[in-house]
């Protein structure tokens, strides 16, 4: 699979990398045998990426993809961990003290002694302003603890705002045909100052794929039972913010643009690799037949510039309004 550089960082990714959000927790269940199969088919189908989280299942995503990378010394797969979740959300704890402790804890979880990169798990916007945070992440690197950091993000303002500081090799976002934002200012910025762009949540949870209704039930412990609202964390990160309803009604437009050869949810995943300025896009897979179609979005062809047209169109009616002024 092809691969892009974070430039910053001199680290490469293949251009469909994946989330493993699903191996932990939050998505209904997914089982330990049914995890490492998901990385396994991920990394035959040529994925060098892998984003997980010390949250994700307390540590079980970190954990599944080290028992899957220990019997595989010639794999190589680069490894974006994020830190800062497991504390009360206090721009206070963002300190030197607390990020050795969490980064230990994600070296112990992951069996290694560095991080390939290490992401602040969307931590409060206060944070990316203040300079003794980015001069800890520094410290980290001189420590040889990770090679890189970067952060993950809710809005564009925090995206500009992270951009802006010199070693932040990586800024991971929202982005997908329903999450069009990131297109007007972040790409461009990113692209100037040599940041790599992750893009997550690229099917809206599930919603590109164009196969929930109204009707479709998701399991209690899943985040689209139990986030809709934001009840739990930001309701950005559940169907990328849009309302259910509509967005089921928006997704059935979606998938009628799918050309020949193409799903849904490849169609999505297509959409993103071509935004210039994406470096990686992640999408989550709870068994392998999602990894193994997701993977091959990447080999599929260039899509037509009318059907990035019709969706642009379909954005600008149903969703535009409703997402972009709250991210
Ligand atoms: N704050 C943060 O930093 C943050 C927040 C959110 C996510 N992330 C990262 O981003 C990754 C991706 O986002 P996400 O997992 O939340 O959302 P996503 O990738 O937009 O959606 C994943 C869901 O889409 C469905 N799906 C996946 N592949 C499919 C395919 N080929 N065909 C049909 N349906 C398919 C599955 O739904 P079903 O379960 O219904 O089968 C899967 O659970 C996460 O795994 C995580 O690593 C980070």
């Amino acid at each position: 699979m092809d691969e892009r550089v974070f430039r910053r960082s001199g680290q490469w990714a293949s251009v469909i990398g994946l989330g493993t959000w699903q191996l932990g927790a939050d998505w209904g269940d997914v089982d330990d045998k049914e995890a490492l199969a998901v990385l396994e088919t991920a990394a035959e189908a040529g994925v060098t990426f892998f984003d997980t989280a010390d949250v994700y299942g307390d540590g079980r995503s970190e954990e599944t993809i080290a028992s899957f990378l220990r019997g595989r010394p010639d794999l190589h797969v680069l490894v974006a961990t994020k830190m800062g979740r497991r504390s009360e959300q206090l721009p206070g704890n963002y300190v030197l003290d607390n990020f050795r402790a969490w980064n230990d804890r994600s070296r112990r979880n992951l069996g290694i002694d560095r991080v390939d990169l290490v992401q602040l798990h969307c931590p409060p916007t206060p944070v990316y302003s203040s300079d003794a945070v980015f001069d800890a992440l520094d410290t980290l690197v001189e420590e040889e603890r990770i090679a890189a950091y970067g952060v993950s993000v809710e809005t564009c303002a925090q995206a500009l705002t992270a951009i802006a500081r010199p070693n932040v090799a990586s800024v991971q976002i929202i982005l997908n045909p329903f999450r069009m934002k990131p297109l007007y200012e972040v790409l461009p910025a990113a692209r100037a100052a040599g940041v790599g762009i992750i893009a997550r949540v690229p099917l809206a949870s599930g919603l590109l794929s164009g196969r929930y209704t109204k009707d479709t039930v998701f399991a209690a412990d899943d985040h689209r039972t139990f986030n809709r609202h934001g009840e739990a964390f930001d309701q950005g990160e559940t169907f990328s913010g849009v309302d259910y309803a509509t967005g089921v009604e928006a997704a059935a437009e979606f998938a009628a643009l799918a050309p020949e050869g193409y799903t849904p949810a490849q169609l999505a995943l297509r959409w993103i690799v071509e935004q210039d300025g994406v470096t990686t896009v992640i999408p989550g897979a709870r068994n392998p037949e999602q990894a193994r179609a997701n993977a091959a979005a990447a080999k599929l062809p260039p899509l037509p510039e009318a059907t990035f047209t019709a969706i642009r169109e379909l954005y600008e009616r149903r969703i535009r309004a409703e997402v972009e002024p709250r991210w």
